[in-house]
Order: C-alpha cells, then sequence, then structure tokens
C-alpha cells in the first residue's frame, strides 16, 4: 500500500507556484515584512501562522495584489507579478472582515463574481448550486445575510471566494467566526473541498491546532520574518528555536547548561533500584563504574523502555563490536574512560545513520546479534549531552542533543504528553522528585502542573482511560515526572 507522500518542497525539480524573493513591506518607517523569501507549490495547503501584527494579512494582501511592495518580488506561476494588477491576478481572496452584499440573497452573493466574468446563466447556476452544497448552505439560499447566523455568513463568503474556481485562494482566518465544533468540522470541509478542487490553499490562523490540522505545511512568522517552515509534525516535534517550541501547543522549557554525557553511562541519577522510596531531590551521581549496573531484575522490571542506560551482556557485546573501535577496549579495573571527542560522535552517529539508511539494524536484529552494525535504540547508552538545569539536581540525560552544545546554555524543549507522572518512582532515564500543584481535566485526558525540588514547574500528561473515581493522583500529592533521553529538544538561544 504504497503511497506517495505529497512533498513538492523537497523535490528540487519542482517549481513553486509561489516565490516570494527577498520581499520587503514597509509602511512609512515601520517593517511590516523584512526581507523575506518563501516557496509555496501547486496543491499545498500552507498555513500561516503568528502572533497579531506579525504580518500575515500584509503577506496576503502583496499576493493578492492589494497591497504594493516595497522591495523584492513576489513570482506566480512563473511570472512576476508585482505589478499586475488584483482582477488580473488567477487569485481569491477572503478577507479577514468579509463583507456580504446585504440587500442580496445568499444565491446572490455567491453568484455575484461570476455573473460579472459569465453570461452562461446555466453554468452559474449549476456552479451557485454545488458551492451551495459545499458548504451546506443550500436550504439558507435564499435568505439574505442579516437572516442567517455569523457562523453560516462565513460559509457564504467562503463559497464566494471558491465559486470562480480560483488557482489560488488565500484565506485570511476563514473560520475566525465558527465554534468550535463548526470549526473543526469545517476544517475537515476545506480540506475536501481543496483536495477535490486542487486548489493551492494559503491560509492565515491564529490557532494552531486549525494550522496543524489543515496544513501541508506552516510557515511560523515573528515580526515580518519567517522563524520557522516545516510540516506539522516537524514544527511540533523538532522547533527550531525556543520561539516556535513555545508558539505550537504546550510545551515545558527547561534552561540549563549542555555538558557532554559521557561515554560510560551515568548511573541512572535515579536508579529503578533505589525507588521504592520517594525520598525526593538529590541522589548525587555516583562515579560511573560497572558496580552501578542494575541487579538483574532491573531487566524484568523495565519492560517499558528497552534504551534504559542499563549495561547488561547485550550492551557490553554491542560496546566491543561498536564503540571499542572509537573509545577502545574497556579496562574493568580502570572505568573512567575519557568522554569521546565531538568528532568521534559525529563519527558514530554517522555510522549509526548510515546503517539505519542501509536498513539493516533494527531492534529484533539486536536481539539475534547480527556482526558489526550498531544496534538502533542503542545509542542512548552513550553520547549526546547532559544539561545541568538546578543545583543539586542531577542533570537531564539528552541523548539526542548536540554534542556541539557542550558548555552553551540550552533550553530543553518537552511537550507535555511525553512527561509521565507516577506515584511511585519510575523507571524512566530522567525521574525527578516534585508535588502536585494543580490539575487540569480535559476530559480525555489531564494535564498535572507539578512543582520540582528547585521550585520549576513541569507539566506532565495523562490519558484519562479510567473514569474519574479510578483515578489515583491528587493535588498535593509527592510524585515522580519522568521522560526518556529523547523525549525532548535541546534548543540554544
Ligand atoms: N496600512 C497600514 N499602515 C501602517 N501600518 C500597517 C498597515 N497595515 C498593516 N500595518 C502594520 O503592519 C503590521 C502587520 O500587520 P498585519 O495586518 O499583516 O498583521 P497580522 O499578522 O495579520 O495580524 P492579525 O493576526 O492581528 O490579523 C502591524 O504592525 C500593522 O499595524
Ligand atoms: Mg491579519
Amino acid at each position: 500500500m504504497a503511497q506517495t507522500v505529497f512533498a513538492p518542497w523537497k523535490d528540487r525539480d519542482q517549481k513553486p507556484l509561489i516565490e516570494f524573493r527577498n520581499v520587503t513591506k514597509r509602511f512609512g518607517d515601520f517593517t511590516a515584512i523584512d526581507n523575506l523569501s518563501l516557496n509555496i507549490y501547486e496543491r499545498e495547503f500552507f498555513a500561516l501562522l503568528g502572533p497579531s501584527g506579525c504580518g500575515k494579512t500584509t503577506m496576503m494582501r502583496m499576493l493578492a495584489g492589494f497591497e504594493s511592495v516595497t522591495e523584492g518580488h513576489i513570482w506566480l506561476g512563473g511570472q512576476d507579478i508585482i505589478s499586475v494588477p488584483p482582477n488580473k491576478r488567477p487569485v481569491n481572496m477572503m478577507f479577514q472582515s468579509y463583507a456580504l452584499f446585504p440587500h442580496l440573497s445568499i444565491w446572490d452573493n455567491i453568484a455575484f463574481g461570476l455573473r460579472r466574468e459569465s453570461k452562461d446563466k446555466e453554468m452559474i447556476g449549476e456552479r451557485v448550486e454545488e458551492m451551495l452544497r459545499l458548504t451546506r448552505l443550500t436550504k439558507f439560499a435564499k435568505r439574505k445575510p442579516h437572516q442567517i447566523s455569523g457562523g453560516q455568513r462565513q460559509r457564504v463568503a467562503l463559497a464566494r471566494s471558491l465559486a470562480k474556481a480560483p488557482k489560488l485562494l488565500l484565506l485570511d482566518e476563514p473560520l475566525g467566526a465558527l465554534d468550535k465544533k463548526l470549526r473543526e468540522e469545517t476544517q475537515f470541509e476545506l480540506m475536501d473541498i481543496q483536495e477535490t478542487t486542487g486548489t493551492t490553499f494559503v491560509i492565515v490562523t491564529h490557532d494552531q491546532e486549525e494550522a496543524m490540522t489543515v496544513a501541508s505545511r506552516i510557515a511560523v512568522m515573528d515580526e515580518g520574518r519567517l522563524v520557522q517552515v516545516d510540516t506539522p509534525d516537524v514544527i511540533y516535534e523538532a522547533p527550531n528555536s525556543v520561539y516556535v517550541a513555545d508558539f505550537i501547543g504546550d510545551v515545558n522549557l527547561i534552561p540549563g547548561t549542555a555538558r557532554l554525557r559521557p561515554a560510560e553511562p551515568e548511573p541512572p541519577v535515579a536508579a529503578p533500584t533505589l525507588a521504592k522510596d520517594p525520598a525526593p531531590v538529590a541522589e548525587a551521581p555516583a562515579p560511573a563504574t560497572e558496580t552501578t549496573a542494575p541487579p538483574p531484575t532491573a531487566q524484568a522490571d523495565a519492560p517499558a523502555d528497552a534504551r534504559q542506560p542499563a549495561p547488561n551482556e547485550r550492551g557490553e557485546w554491542i560496546y566491543k563490536k561498536v564503540f571499542a573501535r572509537f573509545l577502545g577496549q574497556r579496562d574493568l579495573a580502570t572505568p573512567q574512560l575519557p568522554p569521546p571527542s565531538p568528532g568521534e560522535l559525529a563519527a558514530a552517529r554517522k555510522a549509526e545513520a548510515d546503517a539505519e539508511r542501509a536498513n539493516t539494524p533494527t531492534p529484533d536484529a539486536a536481539r539475534a546479534p547480527a556482526p558489526a552494525a550498531k544496534p538502533h535504540g542503542t545509542e542512548t547508552k552513550s553520547g549526546g549531552i547532559l544539561i545541568d538545569w538546578a543545583e543539586g539536581q542531577p542533570p537531564i540525560i539528552v541523548a539526542n542533543g548536540d554534542t556541539a552544545l557542550d558548555g552553551k546554555p540550552v533550553t530543553l524543549s518537552i511537550r507535555p504528553e511525553k512527561v509521565t507522572i507516577d506515584l511511585e518512582k519510575p523507571d524512566r532515564p530522567n525521574v525527578l522528585p516534585g508535588k502536585v500543584i494543580d490539575i487540569a481535566y480535559l476530559g480525555n485526558i489531564s494535564t498535572y502542573h507539578v512543582e520540582l525540588a528547585s521550585g520549576r514547574m513541569v507539566k506532565a500528561q495523562m490519558v484519562n482511560a479510567r473514569r474519574l473515581s479510578n483515578r489515583h493522583i491528587t493535588w498535593e500529592d509527592a510524585v515522580w515526572i519522568g521522560f526518556t533521553e529523547t523525549a525532548g529538544v535541546v534548543l540554544e538561544e
């Protein structure tokens, strides 16, 4: 069931439909758009996201031709359009504050643009009926705009802008007036319409969930500039800055200082075997020696995360096969190995990436050892960075952290749904004690606001699979929050 993924932006041979080339827009001495370059491809559903006043509407107005460009060029379908008047552009725009003709019926409002272009009454009639069906407005066709609700009026505006089947449709907050449920339904309708008509949509929204739902790609803007342009999943899972991480969704941001993670796994700071006593705070990291290996039971107790840094036979085998090449044979008598250099780690990572690309090692393959290639999933035993984030607190292990950040101030960005909360100390690579200060019950999930020993607040989320009465964590409880060593993203500011 191979399905081709729609990703024209990855294809060097694809020509973009829209190209902003070093576009600057100034109003007097105020710069609304600042030397911005952006490509949007045919059939994309492209979302512009950003705080109020960051320049989203200005971008759209320049595209539609209602606003001049101060510097730079805009290309549309291979043509420089900056001197093409709005009515000659194959673009339609649904404005943030759309206006319907109050004296015309809904039917006539939708037909208005078509009548100006064509005299073919039958064609116009068919098209209007189709648009009414598409936006579920058929039964309101005869009413005037003041006789329908705000949400319905918004759908009329949408039907009107789609009626002429533009090549490019610009939608500025098209669903702003709809209630949440209708809004969500309309989002899916919009996606359907976009797919069936093959129109390229550029949408402005202040609702990040909406952008995530409908868009093929999202551009996050700040003060007339693009901060990140990527697919929704990348924007969410791999934001390129604290700004983006904070703007999209709920996030924990933990500032600290990065340092290289020793090649030998540090003893799991919150070693699972010390677990049962939730006596809060710092168990100072013991030196990394073989003796820190947890007793065999730890393996059986920890099926949840096979990446738990717990040396065992397989770990030893992998070390000999893979890491020994870079780090030398391990001398058990003098266990402190020098940490690998960034170069060594980069080489190890490259080897791993190559192996992954060649599709050889899988976690299953690791169980039945095959020679040479480093099995996937073992990388967390070393490499990456540690983040010192609070006095007297164990560092946070970040296996996917860039070793080039060594010594730098960084911020760990971690989504609440990747943070677990437990009454018993869990067996996870990063475990921190705290106290429940607040619980936000959202029906399907609950968000726990946990104060750590350092005073920092961290949000953890739990899916409410059980009925309310069966849930066990409550206000003031001493709890453990936990997350894996790859759950967060390290951002440099
Ligand atoms: N005609 C104008 N004259 C002067 N300044 C303007 C003009 N139009 C827009 N601006 C300014 O340019 C900036 C960008 O405005 P724009 O309307 O593009 O913001 P936006 O991102 O669409 O915001 P919102 O989410 O509130 O709609 C704002 O600071 C705004 O005040
Ligand atoms: Mg706007």
